[in-house]
């Protein structure tokens, strides 16, 4: 393994967001770089934009959004199902499924959305870095 493990995490503006900013966990000891992307909601982020974090150095990609009840246009559901359809696809290239996660927070569930990043870059630590981006661009 070489390197800092780096970590982006697309975080929804209206319920990822504002608890990633709470949590300052870009400044609380993880032993990572954790890029936060935000976007207007979950649903937004494309398998391509994802392909293109790991074409940019990426070892792991975390996609947070709404909760289910929470999320007004469903893209919420439509980010799992992508998402899900990107693990099966990288795993057919031979790449750890494991480096994308997928996971809901509310506002106020700044801590559980901490510990879930810390828990997502240690997963992803223990992987290291990519080594198929070639393939990917
Ligand atoms: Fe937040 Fe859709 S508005 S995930």
């Amino acid at each position: 393994m070489s390197g800092k493990p780096k970590v982006v995490v697309f975080c929804c503006n209206w319920s990822v967001y504002p608890g990633l900013q709470l949590s300052r966990m870009l400044d609380d000891g993880i032993d990572a770089t954790v890029e936060p992307i935000v976007t207007m909601c979950s649903g937004r982020v494309s398998p391509e934009l994802v392909v293109e974090a790991f074409s940019r150095g990426a070892w792991g990609v975390m996609v947070t959004g709404c909760p289910p009840e929470e999320c007004d246009h469903d893209g919420n559901y439509s980010a799992r199902r992508r998402m899900t359809l990107l693990r099966n696809t990288l795993e057919q290239l031979g790449i750890s499924p494991e480096r994308i996660a997928m996971d809901w927070f509310s506002a106020g569930e700044s801590a559980e959305l901490k510990s879930a990043v810390s828990e997502f870059t240690e997963q992803i630590s223990q992987l290291g870095p990519m080594k198929s981006v070639q393939e990917l661009a």
